[in-house]
């Protein structure tokens, strides 16, 4: 059951596409407990699609659902010192369409369990997968990531960009240990404050659409105070939010509202991304996320 009583408000009033993912399945609630529900959401009149299906539709055919780029996984890739005569299994949670998914497999000897929600993106990573020849390293599963069907100290290497958040970032890195082996490693990307003051508009909408952004220092006491040593951290530059994701899902703007005939509703999608867009434009020296490279000890 719900826990969160302003769930149904929250909702409806849906601000930030950013987090459209989390608030569109599941939301934060007080005790910090995510849940996750496969709700439909609002449907307009005559409207044939919701929602959450019009934002998989805009974010389907995108090299990445959400900011990041090549050379930032390699550099996460890189904190990481892994035997390179062992064969590895890499779990990659939240990986959307496999932007990421794809080059640890190109860099990685092992297999890497590449995990979403949403079967639209496992589609487009498979068909990714089998044009590149990775079919043997990369295997899709549709599961949520509260729900993972993994056993303990299953995987040498846990992966996740930009999906953290949808369980939590403490959840997350508790839950996820388990099925880290004792020096296995961690990747995850969050939403992070980079300054430590900032001003009072961004400060306030990012607490109220993800509580638990915070600075590095006190990402990384999580992380140690969870029995993992951090290995590397760096924050992803502008070029990665703005060319590698904005400007691609600008361009398809026009094209997913000819695709859905303007309805209202898609309409809604695209100006909700677009204040996004803004917002981030504006505040961007302020935030980003945050790419966290920690060793289970
Ligand atoms: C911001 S996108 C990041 C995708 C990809 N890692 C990237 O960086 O391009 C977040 C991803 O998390 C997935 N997601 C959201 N909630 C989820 C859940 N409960 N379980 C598994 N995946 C989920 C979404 O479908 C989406 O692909």
């Amino acid at each position: 059951m719900c826990k969160n009583n302003n769930w149904n408000s929250r909702f409806l009033g849906l601000r930030s596409p950013f987090q459209s993912w989390c608030i569109l399945i599941g939301i934060h609630s007080e005790n910090g407990y995510y849940f996750y529900t496969k709700r439909w959401v609002q449907t307009l009149k005559n409207e044939q699609m919701t929602e959450l299906e019009l934002v998989i539709d805009l974010h389907k055919n995108s090299e990445r659902q959400g900011p990041g780029s090549e050379k930032d996984t390699l550099k996460a890739l890189r904190f990481m010192n892994l035997p390179t005569a062992q064969y590895l299994k890499v779990a990659d949670i939240g990986c959307g369409s496999g932007g990421q998914t794809i080059t640890i497999a190109k860099n990685l000897n092992g297999q890497i369990t590449a995990v979403d929600l949403f079967p639209e993106f496992l589609d487009e990573l498979n068909e990714k997968s089998q044009n590149l020849g990775l079919t043997d390293k990369i295997v899709t599963l549709e599961k949520s990531m509260d729900e993972l069907p993994f056993g303990k100290e299953e995987f040498d290497v846990i992966w996740s960009e930009g999906a953290i958040y949808n369980v939590g970032f403490e959840s997350g890195i508790i839950k996820w240990k388990d099925y880290l082996k004792v020096g296995g490693y961690m990747a995850v990307s969050e939403i992070t404050w980079i300054t430590q003051s900032r001003p009072k508009e961004i400060e306030d909408f990012w607490k109220h659409e993800y509580p638990e952004i915070d600075i590095a220092s006190n990402k990384i006491k999580l992380l140690e105070n969870n029995g993992y040593t951090l290995v590397g951290y760096f924050y992803l530059n502008q070029e990665s939010w703005i060319d590698n994701y904005y400007k691609p899902m600008e361009a398809r703007f026009e094209t997913f509202l000819k695709r859905h005939d303007n309805s209202e509703l898609a309409r809604k999608v695209v100006e909700d991304y677009k204040a996004e867009i803004e917002l981030y434009q504006k505040y961007k020296d302020y935030y980003s996320y945050g790419f966290y490279i920690a060793q289970n000890n």
